[in-house]
């Protein structure tokens, strides 16, 4: 079927005739008359779908009329598609099976491959890229099962995020047993359906439903920084049409590849270690509380596997090289090299410093289980902060969530984060208010803290286990 489609796609082009289903514009102006009737005489022969409905159950008119009705707004936004305009239809993507009321559950749900059916090279670059990962990480952390189901599988809350990501097929038929079972696209997470359109792609707003907030505001450090402003000053007409301001997209999916990586990632850690032996122990600290080194042997655990498959930092001095090369080819099509290296030096650096009082806290919290304040949560594998349980602190027990635990989760996610992140998106008001001076916030807060908790708690029995 989708052969079928690609070889109406190349008849068509051959002979320049694009056939559209709105009912005007048969045939490409600009040619002769003898070519016209030959192209058309070859694609009524391919394309005999186009009319009636036809003998091998691929029935368009069908499908475009019913839905006129059922569902007007896809069928207006995909008459004004591309793929309209190149022949490309409804049964080419969600197949011929259901033809009625009665047959919806035929339907299928083109999931990345079956747009890789055409688009090949956008799904190779996709598959390499972080972009593809979203959905397996989500699904990795021990919070996600905690959750209520609308907020992941829902696709709202976390999930409506991570929708970004192949969903291998047995994850899809467990959607679907549950009842959810749409969003196993990402492709149109970008260039939204039915329109599918790459001028939407283009555009850094795209970026901004994901890359927001809490953890990750990119969209408002770019949206406010001078890269930004200049984006905006040119959508209106303020500056010319030559006017250099980067996007999202320029710096990130360069040249429209699909593949996108950064050095640093979201986690802020990788490998091999720092030569300053403060900061080398310092991400030891932080990487205990992420639970990839055991706290107390200081032994990866089973979740360096998960690290490694979900490609969560990159984990050899090449590949970080490798990302920071490409970044800073980028800044050189408008700074000079050197202006541009320091900048992102000075982002490293940050996180370095970031790092000092991220581990500290981490300390500082640690020595409250050691010592008994703070029971282990039965789910903990061990008793020491674990961040990837996000604000259930108490391993899933809302009435037993650690509060100082949720405060240093917050100091980790929300302003460490931002103190680089706003740095590498030139957000000066990130970068101090809303992250240094808020990390500074949350140490003194998780110090004092600490010391009402140790004179107004009893110790737990010596191995802080909740039992
Ligand atoms: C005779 C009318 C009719 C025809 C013909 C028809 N559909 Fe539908 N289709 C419906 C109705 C009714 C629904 C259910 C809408 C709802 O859930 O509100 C539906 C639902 C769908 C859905 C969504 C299913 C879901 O679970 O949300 C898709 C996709 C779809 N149709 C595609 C097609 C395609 C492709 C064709 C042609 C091969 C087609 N339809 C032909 C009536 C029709
Ligand atoms: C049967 C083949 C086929 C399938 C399947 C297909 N496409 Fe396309 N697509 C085309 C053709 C043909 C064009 C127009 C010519 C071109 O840009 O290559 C196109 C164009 C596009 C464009 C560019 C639109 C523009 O504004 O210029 C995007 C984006 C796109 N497709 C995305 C998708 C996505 C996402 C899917 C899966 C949901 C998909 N396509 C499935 C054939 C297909
Ligand atoms: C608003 C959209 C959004 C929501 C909601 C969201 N995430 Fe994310 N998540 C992202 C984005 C975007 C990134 C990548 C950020 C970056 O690299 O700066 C990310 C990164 C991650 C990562 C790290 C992936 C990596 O490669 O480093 C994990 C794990 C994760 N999120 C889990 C979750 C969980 C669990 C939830 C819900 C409790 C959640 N996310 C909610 C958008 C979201
Ligand atoms: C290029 C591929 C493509 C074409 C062509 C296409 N669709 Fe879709 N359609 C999708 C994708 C992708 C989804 C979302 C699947 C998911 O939830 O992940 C979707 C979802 C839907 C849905 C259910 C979701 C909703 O928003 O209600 C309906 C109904 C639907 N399509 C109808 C149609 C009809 C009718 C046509 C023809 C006029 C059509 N589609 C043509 C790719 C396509
Ligand atoms: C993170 C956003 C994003 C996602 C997800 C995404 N795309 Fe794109 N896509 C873009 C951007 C940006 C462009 C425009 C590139 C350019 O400037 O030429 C684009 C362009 C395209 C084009 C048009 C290429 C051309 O040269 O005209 C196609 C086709 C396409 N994407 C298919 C896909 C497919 C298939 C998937 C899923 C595997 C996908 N895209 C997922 C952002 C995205
Ligand atoms: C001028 C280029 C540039 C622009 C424009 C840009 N970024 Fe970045 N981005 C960077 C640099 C540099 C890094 C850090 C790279 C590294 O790790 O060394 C980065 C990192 C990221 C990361 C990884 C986590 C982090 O923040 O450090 C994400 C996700 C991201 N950018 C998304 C976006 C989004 C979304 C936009 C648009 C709203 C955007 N970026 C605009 C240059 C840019
Ligand atoms: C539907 C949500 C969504 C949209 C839209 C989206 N992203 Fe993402 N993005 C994510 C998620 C989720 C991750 C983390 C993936 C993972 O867990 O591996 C991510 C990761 C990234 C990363 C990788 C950071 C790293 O770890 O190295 C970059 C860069 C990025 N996105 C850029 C963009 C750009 C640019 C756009 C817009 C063109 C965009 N994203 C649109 C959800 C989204
Ligand atoms: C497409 C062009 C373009 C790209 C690419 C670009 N910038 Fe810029 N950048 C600008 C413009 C224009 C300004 C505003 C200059 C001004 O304020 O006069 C700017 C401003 C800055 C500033 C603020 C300081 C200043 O001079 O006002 C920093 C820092 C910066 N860029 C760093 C970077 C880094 C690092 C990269 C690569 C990750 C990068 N830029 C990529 C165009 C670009």
């Amino acid at each position: 079927m989708l052969g079928l489609a690609m070889l109406k796609r190349l008849a068509c082009s051959l002979v320049g005739f694009k056939v559209r289903y709105n009912g005007q514009d048969h045939a490409g102006a600009c040619f002769k008359w003898l070519f016209i009737v030959i192209g058309f005489a070859f694609c009524v022969g391919i394309c005999s779908n186009v009319g009636a409905a036809s003998d091998n159950g691929k029935s368009i008119p069908q499908c475009v009329k019913c839905h006129t009705k059922v569902t007007p707004g896809i069928v207006a936004d995909w008459k004004a598609s591309a793929h309209a305009e190149n022949g490309v239809v409804c049964s080419d993507c969600h197949g011929s099976e259901h033809t009625s009321k009665k047959t919806v559950n035929l339907v299928k749900f083109p999931d990345e491959n079956a747009c890789g059916e055409c688009h090949t090279q956008q799904l190779e670059q996709f598959l390499r890229g972080k972009h593809s990962k979203g959905w397996l990480a989500l699904n990795a952390l021990p919070v996600t099962d905690l959750e209520p189901d609308e907020l992941i599988e829902g696709a709202r809350g976390c999930g409506g995020c991570h929708n970004m990501g192949i969903k291998p097929p047995k994850e899809r038929e467990r959607l679907r047993k549950m009842g959810y079972h749409y969003s196993v696209n990402s492709c149109d997470e970008c260039h939204t359906r039915h329109l599918f359109s790459v001028k939407e792609a283009r555009d850094p707003h795209v970026c901004q439903q994901c890359h927001m907030g809490f953890d990750h505001p990119q969209w408002e450090m770019w949206s406010s920084s001078k890269h930004g402003e200049r984006w905006f000053a040119k959508q209106r007409g303020e500056l010319p049409e030559s006017a250099q301001a980067p996007t999202c997209q320029f710096c990130h999916l360069p040249d429209g590849t699909h593949e996108n990586h950064t050095a640093w990632g979201f986690l802020g850690v990788r490998l091999p270690m720092p030569n300053d032996k403060q900061w080398a122990q310092d991400r030891v600290t932080i990487l205990k509380a992420l639970g990839v080194l055991d706290p107390f042997t200081g032994k990866p655990t089973g979740r360096l596997e998960a690290v490694k498959q979900l490609d969560l930092a990159r984990l050899t001095e090449e590949a970080w090289q490798r990302e920071r090369k490409n970044m800073l080819g980028r800044c050189q099509h408008c700074h000079s090299a050197s202006f541009a290296k320091k900048q992102l030096e000075m982002g490293d650096a940050m996180i370095q410093k970031a790092d000092r009082l991220m581990a500290e806290a981490i300390n500082t919290v640690a020595e409250l289980y050691s010592d008994g304040i703070i029971k282990k949560p039965k789910a903990y594998t061990f008793a020491y902060p674990d961040f990837l349980y996000f604000m259930r602190t108490g391993g899933g027990d809302l009435s037993k969530a650690s509060h100082i635990d949720q405060v240093l989760l917050t100091m980790f996610l929300k302003h460490r984060m931002r103190t680089y992140q706003a740095f590498f998106h030139m957000s000066p008001d990130y970068a101090y208010w809303y992250g240094w001076a808020m990390m500074s916030k949350d140490l003194a807060k998780i110090k004092e803290m600490a010391e009402v908790l140790r004179s107004t708690r009893k110790p737990a029995d010596r191995d802080g286990t909740d039992k």
